[in-house]
């Protein structure tokens, strides 16, 4: 693999996006219980194994996207890796409607990324949503989050929902999906706040991708929604985003300013900012996740 790394990285350093980087590997078929590295041979000829998930991993660290390989022979199959366009990707945008309804970021459709719902769903769990009654998601953006919600909770229709976001274009498309539900309540407004919209307290506090926008200080905005949003029994929910998408694809890893690579360091200082401050305050707390680290919290007061 440290060869085949080296050889494709130049390769792909070398073509367009768009183009298309093929070569012939084992038939990953042919071994099913092995781990990537185990040496076999097939008429008479010496090979590695590597399986699927290696050569998904590499095709995403390449910044490529895995196309469906072609079977060349009963043992060879040929692996074709699809250059992605690092430019194609709503990270770069800086106005104002970055998250708008007709924004790069709305093609994005995160309730289909396995990576990111199956993570969500457990975080679901966790806060066990059927008992919380008072929900509030902090850049709710269309409303994703409460789709998810509307399938998995049984009582959906007995909780009330409070979505805020400062993007009315985003807003508007999240009143029109949730126009049947009276229990839910879209708030175009700013994060930064609060205080003038009156909430109340929550059973529930959601927010995705959202507490570490540059517009907002993150450490004392979020002991602000603790303090002054949380109920002492309630649970929350943050999911920090450890990927980009770019040109079609979720790919692994934050990015950074100043760095090349992805780089972590702010993710792990927020988290884990927010895992101290919850579990002083009496939360039971878990970090869970890969592409969204997700933070979830629930009390163990037993006042
Ligand atoms: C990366 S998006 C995440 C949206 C959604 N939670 C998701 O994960 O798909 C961040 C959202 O936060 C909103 N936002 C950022 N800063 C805000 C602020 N100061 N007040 C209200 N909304 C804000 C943006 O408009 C955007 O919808």
């Amino acid at each position: 693999m440290f060869e085949i790394l080296h050889i494709l990285q130049n390769r792909i350093d070398s073509i367009d996006a768009k183009e298309i980087v093929e070569f012939e590997v084992l038939n990953p078929d042919l071994l099913c219980s092995a781990y990537a590295g185990t040496s076999i041979t097939v008429d008479s000829n010496e090979y590695i194994f590597r399986g699927y998930k290696a050569w998904v991993d590499l095709a995403q660290i390449l910044q490529c996207k895995m196309l469906t390989p072609l079977v060349q022979s009963q043992n060879l199959v040929v692996i074709r890796f699809f250059k992605l366009n690092a430019e194609d990707s709503f990270h770069k945008s800086l106005d104002a409607e970055k998250y708008g309804s007709s924004s790069e970021f709305s093609e994005i459709h995160k309730n289909e990324e396995p990576a990111f719902l199956a993570h969500y769903i457990r975080a679901l769990k966790n806060v066990t949503i059927n008992k919380r009654l008072r929900v509030l998601n902090l850049g709710v953006n269309s409303g994703d989050e409460f789709e998810v919600i509307q399938k998995y909770a049984s009582n959906f229709e007995n909780m009330e929902f409070i979505g805020i976001d400062y993007c009315a274009s985003a807003i508007e498309e999240a009143k029109n999906k949730f126009s049947a539900n009276k229990n839910i309540s879209f708030i175009v407004h700013n994060i930064n706040d609060l205080k003038s919209l009156n909430l109340g307290t929550f059973d529930l506090i959601i927010s995705i991708g959202t507490l570490q926008s540059s517009n907002l200080e993150f450490n004392p905005l979020f002991m602000n929604i603790v303090q002054n949003y949380l109920k002492k029994d309630g649970a929350m929910i943050l999911g920090f985003p450890n990927c980009r998408w770019m040109d079609g694809e979720m790919i692994y890893g934050a990015k950074a300013k100043h760095y090349p690579f992805s780089e972590m360091s702010n993710l792990y200082k927020d988290a884990v900012f927010c895992k101290k401050y919850l579990q002083q305050k009496k939360f039971r707390v878990t970090l869970t996740g890969k592409e969204y680290i997700f933070l979830t919290a629930t009390s163990i007061r037993k006042d």
